[in-house]
Parts: structure tokens; C-alpha cells; sequence
């Protein structure tokens, strides 16, 4: 029997795998992988051959001239059930066989390390996977048991991410904390109220620990999201007049701006279709030279790169007051200042319903600000100005901590080896 056991984080924008070595009872390495895939447009008869995982396939999609299959975040449609294949490569892939190779890339990298084949895993869960459907919930947790099968994990258990960010943060403290954790990823935001205490650390069971645990279908994605329809959807000619039939002038329909501020849309719906539709408003509207920048970017697929230069733009904000957002390819050229506030403004609406959910969560739960000893900030979007600000502004006298934004969930997976014991 392996000593070992994986933590494994899969998020919308990043995943993590952490070792634990059961043994020594310590982490003994931790690997991070960005959770994005790429098929190359040419393929050959060996699968593995035909698709890139993390970094290296941004680099190939780039290098391809962006002409193949990019997928990215992939975790938002577990819990579609719309979703139900993609073809590639005339190849069918379902959303577990699109999970699955993210997985095997971690383990694949794991492996190596301990020079084994461990099937033992803790694989981390948002607490909602989508607004609060309690089908579309199990639909995703199916679909992610069945990804952790195809990658070879046998023995799989699940936690909640921000219980597993609890335990990383447990490791850190001297005494027993009431905690408030809040995981703020790419795509949801998650929260979870318990007790941590050292002595308690690695215990069987720690279930009567746990107070409350809640999250909200928010993150770094929403506010691309807000920022792509209030920044960048004015350079791709939202707003296009276009005269539907002699002296009738219409405005092109706003839903066509709304698929480029999702990635999922972006990637699975923006089919072929369109294009006849995208040619005559193009036409009537007289060659609207913003429109045509609309018809730039689905034509060539531009965008990831639109969105990272809008991810440039937020984490920049994220340390300065002042940011420029730019963007020049194929005659699409912008380029304009974001000042912090303007950026607050753009997320106030997703600021304002993390806030509200938060209030409803601890009233739900009777939780008061003074029966928190301290809080604790994980995930990238938790370095957000605007969400610091939350923080600071709702409890003005309690502690903030944070830990690693980036591994702190797949440790705390890794240290839940207890769920194993239970029955
Ligand atoms: N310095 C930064 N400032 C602001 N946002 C950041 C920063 N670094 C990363 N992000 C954002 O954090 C998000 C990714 O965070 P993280 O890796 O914690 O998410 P995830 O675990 O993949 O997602 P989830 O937990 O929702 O599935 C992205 O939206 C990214 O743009
Ligand atoms: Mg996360």
C-alpha cells in the first residue's frame, strides 16, 4: 500500500497537487498547474501527442497562430448540464475526459516524484458548484468523481476547498481560533466558519469543528467578465447602428456582447453560425469599423488574449492606483487608462452580492463579527483591492491572515487524510 496521499486542488484558473507522505506526516512537495488545455489544430493518430496542458499550452496555442482548440476554465462546466460533449479532433470529449487530462497532467508530475502510482486522492470541491442547485451540484460532483477515475485515482474523497484552506492555515497557529475562511478563486467564492486548533490538527474526525460552510458562483472570472462588457465591448462596437430594412435603424443585439464577456460561451457556442448574421449587421450598419473588430476577434479566436491583457489590467490594480488597459493585434488597438477607482466601479455590482451573501451567511448561521477570532484570505481574488476593502470595512477589529493564495487548498486537502478513516 502507497504511503502516500495527493491533495488535489482543481480550479477554474489554477490546480495544485500536494504529496503527503503518511509516514512522516508532512507535505513533501507541491505542484501547480494552470487548468487550461489546448488541441493543436493538426492532429495524429496518438492522442497524447494531440493536446497541451498548463503553461505550455498557452505557449502552443501562440505558437499555433491561435488556430486550435483552446479551453479554459473548464471547472465552470461540470455543473452544465447543457454541456454535454465537444468534439475535437473528431474525437467526442465529455466534461469528466476534458477534467480527466488535467488531473493526469498533476498525477502524471506526482507519480514522478515519489516514483509510484498513487490512486489515493482528496480532491477538493467548491461548497456550491453553481448557484445553488442541489442537481446541478450532484451533476458536477459526478462528473468530477468520474474525471478522478479516468486519471487513475481509485480511492477518491472530497472536501470542501475552504475547509482544506482552514487546515493549511491550522498549521500556522499557535492556539485554538475561531476562524471565518473565505477562498476567493476564478470562479467562486467560497466561505467556511469553524474551529481550528493545533492539538486538533490531524484528528479523525472533525466534523463537530465545522460551523457553517457557504459560497457564491463569484470570482476573478466575474470581474473580467464586468470589465470585458463595460471596458471593452464599447472597442467591439456595442452600441452598432444598422439599418434592418430602408429608414429602419436598429441597434445589433446586445446578446452578441454578452458571449465575449464568457470564456464558456467564447468557447463551446460561438460557432459558424453567426457569421452570417455578424456579415449583414456588418453591412447594414454601414462597415462600422468597431463592429469589425467584433468580427476580428471571433474570426481569430483573440479571446484569450483580449482577456489577458483585461487580467493584466486587474492585477496590476491590485498594488497601484493606475493601470493601463491595452490591446493591439490584427487592427484592434486599444489602449486606455483604468484608475483603482474606476476598476471598484466596474466590480461593485459582484462586490456588493459577495457582501450581501456574506451578511445572509452569518445571519443564517448566527454568526456574530465578535465570535471571530480571526479571518482568513486564500485564492488569487482575495489580493483584489476591492475585496480587501470588504474585509476591512466590515470587520474593522478582527485579524486578516493569509497564507500562500496559490497552494494553501491543495495542502489542506492533503491534510484531511481522516476522511479516509471515516465510514
Ligand atoms: N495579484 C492578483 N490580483 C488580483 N487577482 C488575481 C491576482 N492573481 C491572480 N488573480 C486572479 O485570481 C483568480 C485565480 O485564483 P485561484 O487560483 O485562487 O482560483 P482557482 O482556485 O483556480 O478558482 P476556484 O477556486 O474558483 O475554482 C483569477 O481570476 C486571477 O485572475
Ligand atoms: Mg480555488
Amino acid at each position: 500500500m502507497s504511503k502516500y496521499i495527493y491533495g488535489i486542488d482543481f480550479g477554474t484558473t489554477n490546480s495544485a497537487l500536494s504529496i503527503y507522505d503518511e509516514e512522516k506526516k508532512e507535505i513533501i512537495s507541491t505542484i501547480t498547474v494552470p487548468s487550461l488545455l489546448y488541441f493543436h489544430q493538426e492532429y495524429t493518430a496518438n492522442e497524447a501527442t494531440n493536446y497541451v496542458v498548463g503553461t505550455h499550452a498557452i505557449a502552443a496555442y501562440l505558437s499555433d497562430g491561435m488556430k486550435g482548440r483552446f479551453i479554459k476554465s473548464i471547472k465552470q462546466i461540470l455543473s452544465r448540464s447543457s454541456f454535454i460533449e465537444t468534439r475535437i479532433h473528431n474525437k467526442r470529449y465529455n466534461a469528466s475526459d476534458l477534467v480527466a487530462l488535467i488531473l493526469k497532467d498533476l498525477k502524471a508530475k506526482a507519480d514522478e516524484i515519489i516514483g509510484l502510482d498513487c490512486q489515493k486522492a482528496i480532491i477538493g470541491r467548491p461548497v456550491f458548484f453553481d448557484d445553488d442547485s442541489a442537481q446541478k451540484d450532484t451533476l458536477a460532483q459526478t462528473r468530477l468523481t468520474k474525471a478522478a477515475k479516468i486519471a487513475g485515482f481509485h480511492e477518491v474523497r472530497f472536501q470542501f476547498e475552504p475547509i482544506g484552506a482552514a487546515f493549511a492555515y491550522e498549521k500556522t497557529i499557535q492556539k485554538k481560533e475561531k476562524v471565518l475562511v473565505a477562498d476567493l478563486g476564478g470562479g467562486t467564492t467560497d466561505f467556511t466558519f469553524l474551529i481550528l486548533d493545533p492539538a486538533n490538527a490531524g484528528n479523525k474526525d472533525r466534523r463537530s469543528d465545522m460551523i457553517a460552510s457557504g459560497g457564491i458562483y463569484i470570482g476573478g472570472d466575474s470581474f473580467d467578465s464586468a470589465f470585458m462588457w463595460e471596458k471593452g465591448t464599447p472597442y467591439f462596437g456595442k452600441n452598432t447602428q444598422y439599418e434592418a430594412t430602408p429608414g429602419k435603424v436598429l441597434t445589433v443585439p446586445i446578446s452578441l456582447f454578452a458571449n465575449i464577456c464568457s470564456w464558456d460561451k467564447m468557447n463551446f457556442f460561438n460557432g459558424l453560425r453567426i457569421q452570417k448574421d455578424l456579415e449583414n449587421y456588418y453591412h447594414y450598419s454601414k462597415r462600422d469599423r468597431k463592429f469589425k473588430n467584433l468580427m476580428t476577434l471571433i474570426d481569430n479566436n483573440l479571446g484569450y488574449s483580449i482577456f489577458q491583457s483585461i487580467e493584466k489590467t486587474k492585477i496590476e490594480l491590485s498594488d497601484l492606483q493606475s493601470s493601463r488597459f491595452t490591446y493591439e493585434h490584427m487592427e484592434i488597438e486599444i489602449d486606455e487608462q483604468v484608475t483603482r477607482t474606476q476598476y471598484d466601479a466596474v466590480i461593485e455590482k459582484d462586490i456588493k452580492k459577495i457582501s450581501v451573501y456574506l451578511d445572509e451567511f452569518m445571519l443564517k448561521n448566527n454568526i456574530k463579527p465578535e465570535d471571530i477570532d480571526s479571518l482568513f484570505l486564500t485564492g488569487g481574488t482575495s489580493l483584489v483591492g476591492g475585496i480587501q476593502d470588504l474585509f476591512k470595512t466590515k470587520f474593522p477589529h478582527i485579524p486578516v491572515n493569509s497564507g500562500d493564495n496559490f497552494t494553501s487548498v491543495a495542502k489542506g486537502l492533503a491534510y484531511s487524510g481522516y476522511l479516509f478513516e471515516e465510514n
